[in-house]
């Protein structure tokens, strides 16, 4: 059993969200819950095999384990159903890094990119550093949740949309798209010839009660042959640091575009460390999986009760998906900087701030869940007492 309520201290380990935001913000007070990053250990497995690497001592020039490509298909077929060969999986360090060269293969500068905001914001900077054009159309609020807005999109696309990202599940609104929405946007894109960059890093993180659709389970010929399906055991092992990341890639002719991109840039070889975390987690460590996805459970009622109490005019939007809860404080702060204020400089709690996710969602909050919960206990502490000043 895994021990997610002891507290990790990251600070003093170059740790880009505490000692970074540290920082950025100035005092080694704060408490920080906005970048998406477990604050939890490892499975000790892959401890080990970090260890067993550097007791060895030589860290040369390390190749895929062939443990990999049969890993990844093993877990699609486990949690999802899916068939995958091995050559429909290629190694990626990062999906920020994969999306940028499959938009650099795939279009041309000045082309456009749609997606729906919020949005993770690196995804669109990928489209908007390569010269291409970033269509975000907003996602609609629906009741205590957000669904896709098809209208908008097809009012958005032009002749010049090329390549669509698609996040599910969905950060920060946590929603995983039903079959049904997932259908909706793979006719949508063939529809308008648009390949779709789907990004699944988040798909091992389902609340208790929801599901997860991959978009390969649409079985649609002419929706696979323009799919990219990218994914990573990063987030759910807590692996982040080792770049270790793949895409799933069904036509052959895609897999080539972005292979010679790779080769482009000069990627080769993965890290040992990358290597050692791909042959060994899809293997030895889907309890954590379960483990990790029922701490964060209880985190999130946690939360969602203590945060009402403390804010009663606070709405919490539904979470399906993610270690991430996204919250609306409109009714609660009059602008987003009172909100950031508060949290920041009176209770020293760091958030990302909803306009950070697209302009439109200005007073919404994302506050990262995958934490001790001694660390949100004290959290709520430092705003009873923030209140009470
Ligand atoms: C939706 C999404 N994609 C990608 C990433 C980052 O992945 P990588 O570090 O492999 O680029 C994140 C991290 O927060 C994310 O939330």
């Amino acid at each position: 059993m895994m021990d997610f309520a002891t507290p990790v201290e990251r600070r003093g380990t170059d740790c880009a969200k505490w000692d970074t935001f540290d920082k950025i913000y100035g005092g080694t007070d704060l408490i920080h819950v906005g970048c998406a990053d477990m604050d939890f250990k490892s499975p000790p497995e892959i401890c080990q095999a970090f260890a067993d690497i550097a007791a060895h001592g030589v860290f040369g020039y390390t190749d895929l384990s062939p443990d990999f490509y049969s890993g990844v298909a093993a877990w699609y077929q486990r949690r999802h159903g899916i068939m995958l060969t091995p050559d429909e999986v290629m190694f990626t360090p990062r999906i920020n890094i994969a999306c940028g060269l499959c938009i650099e293969a795939l279009t041309r500068p000045g082309d456009e990119v749609i997606l729906n905001s919020p949005a993770y914001p690196p995804l669109a900077q990928a489209a908007a550093d390569n010269g291409r054009f970033v269509r975000a159309v907003p996602l609609k609020a629906q009741d205590d949740s957000f669904t896709l807005d098809m209208d908008a999109l097809e009012a958005a696309v032009s002749p010049k949309t090329k390549f669509m990202i698609l996040v599910n599940p969905h950060n920060p609104t946590t929603r995983c798209w039903s079959l049904a929405e997932l259908q909706c946007i793979a006719d949508f894109c063939v529809r308008h010839e648009l390949y779709l960059f789907c990004d699944e890093i988040h798909a091992d993180f389902i609340k208790a009660g929801c599901s997860f659709h991959s978009m390969l389970e649409i079985a649609d010929p002419a929706l696979q042959e323009r799919l990219i399906v990218a994914n990573s055991p990063a987030k759910t092992f807590n692996v982040m640091g080792a770049l270790a990341a793949y895409l799933i890639i069904r036509n052959p002719k895609l897999r080539q575009a972005f292979y010679r991109e790779m080769q482009r840039i000069g990627e080769h070889n993965p890290g040992i460390f990358a290597n050692a975390v791909l042959k060994t987690v899809y293997q030895q460590c889907e309890y954590y999986v379960a483990e990790v996805n029922a701490y964060i459970d209880g985190n999130e009622s946690y939360i969602r009760q203590e945060f009402m109490r403390l804010f009663p005019k606070l709405k919490i939007l539904r979470r399906e998906g993610t270690y991430l809860l996204w919250m609306d404080f409109r009714q609660v702060f009059a602008t987003e900087d009172a909100m950031f204020d508060f949290f920041l400089n009176q209770a020293r709690v760091e958030v990302y701030a909803g306009s950070h996710f697209g302009a439109d969602f200005a007073g919404f909050m994302r506050f990262n869940l995958a934490e001790s919960r001694v660390i949100l206990q004290e959290i709520v502490r430092r705003i009873e007492t923030a209140q009470a000043r």
